[in-house]
């Protein structure tokens, strides 16, 4: 590991110098004024972590399963849109990685190589994350092909009915690919090394949507596109006929109530992400964190819980477990190693949240992952 990053901020140092800013503020952003991207954060880390310092905490136990699949740290790679504007064939480097390094990786519906492409890149299964467009047909055949690329869970994201409204991404003017104003071009003229990087890219648009894409002519504004084209009807039945058609696990993202939790069981959903899309969508959204202890508490242990928005560190993971995750997915963190050094700085980012886990693990007391007790995570006033 270059031993110049010591954390995942320092990946992230690197992936803001790299990356034009129209491409940064859409990795880094949140929603309007990023109220609940603040406070994904801001209430992870106000969490404290109680130790106790007579145990054995040698051959500490980090891996587990994740939907029945295995997992070197309790965490996968959650989907990202665009992540191959921040890398040539991005997606599929990041793929790589994940198999390299022994967690699940997951390709998002809006991603720039397509599942085929994924599936080639690795020859192994990766889970594939599903939005629900308009048309009923273009759904079936996401579906169907993601099916037939082997992928091993379907996620299908459930907090985009219409996209949240991101004020960099409409004053940069990010589309897809991106368009060449005065302002870009001054921007992606004033970083060569990503420019004549992206130059390898096989390609320049939604890999799983070119059909769509050709369609709506010249891809205009990001969020209008997606107006046009994502389904604002989808409800429970929706999601009950996305569970006939697929029949290997299902996973539900975007969870952030414990009765849509607890319907999530109902319509036999193998796994919840509970997720606020990381500060995306809907800005003044609690923090994911805060409403983790009372939507685990409503499943219990009838599906698996897994929870994403702010995980930074290890002990972030180490919190979240404490509080009631089965396991994490990591978002920017992931793809800041991606935006700054391709796979390696996937890989980077990876192997210092195993460190992070085993550092933290064995200051706070905790031989095994797969039982952190709830003890361990207090709100700081008044312990
Ligand atoms: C996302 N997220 C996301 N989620 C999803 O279901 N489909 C998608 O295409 C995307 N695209 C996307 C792009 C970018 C740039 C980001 C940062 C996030 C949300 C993502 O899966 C996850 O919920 C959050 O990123 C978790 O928060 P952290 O880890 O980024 O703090």
């Amino acid at each position: 590991m270059n031993s110049e990053i010591t954390s995942i901020f320092d990946l992230e140092a690197m992936a803001k110098q790299r990356l034009p800013e129209v491409i940064f503020d859409y990795v880094h952003g949140g929603a309007e004024q990023q109220l609940t991207l603040e406070r994904n954060l801001r209430d992870l880390r106000a969490l404290a972590l109680r130790q106790h310092d007579m145990r054995d905490v040698s051959d500490p136990k980090l891996d587990l399963t994740m939907v029945g699949q295995p997992a070197r740290i309790p965490l996968a790679i959650g989907p990202t849109g665009l992540a191959g504007l921040t890398w040539p064939n991005g997606e599929c480097e990041e793929a790589r990685a994940a198999v390299e390094f022994g967690v699940p990786y997951c390709l998002s519906t809006m991603s720039i190589c397509s599942i085929e492409d994924v599936a080639d890149a690795t020859g192994k299964p990766f889970w594939f994350q599903l939005y629900l467009m308009k048309k009923r047909e273009v759904n079936e055949s996401l579906i169907h092909r993601a099916r037939d690329a082997r992928c091993s869970a379907l996620v299908l994201t459930l907090d985009l009915h219409v996209q949240g409204k991101r004020w960099a991404d409409a004053k940069n003017g990010l589309s897809v690919p991106p368009k060449l104003g005065l302002r870009n071009m001054l921007d992606i003229g004033s970083h060569p090394g990503w420019l004549l990087s992206m130059a390898r890219s096989r390609r320049r648009t939604f890999g799983n949507l070119e059909g769509e894409v050709q369609q709506a002519g010249n891809v205009a504004a990001l969020s209008e596109w997606v107006e046009a084209q994502f389904d604002p009807s989808f409800d429970l039945d929706t999601v009950k006929w996305v569970r006939r058609m697929w029949d290997g696990p299902l996973i539900l993202k975007g969870i952030m109530h414990p009765d849509d939790a607890k319907l999530a069981v109902d319509v036999g959903a193998d796994a919840i992400i509970v997720s606020n899309h990381g500060g995306r969508q809907l800005d003044s959204a609690p923090s994911s964190i805060s409403v983790l202890p009372q939507i685990a508490e409503a499943v219990g242990s009838r599906t698996e819980v897994l929870f994403d928005g702010g995980i930074r560190t290890g002990s972030d993971i180490v919190k979240a477990l404490g509080r009631g995750a089965h396991a994490c997915l990591s978002g920017r963190a992931c793809l800041y190693g991606l935006a700054a050094e391709g796979a390696q700085g996937v890989l980077c980012a990876l192997r210092l949240f195993e460190q992070e886990l085993k550092d933290c693990m064995a200051l706070v007391g905790i031989r095994d992952l797969r039982h952190v007790d709830a003890g361990v995570v207090t709100a700081q006033p008044g312990l």
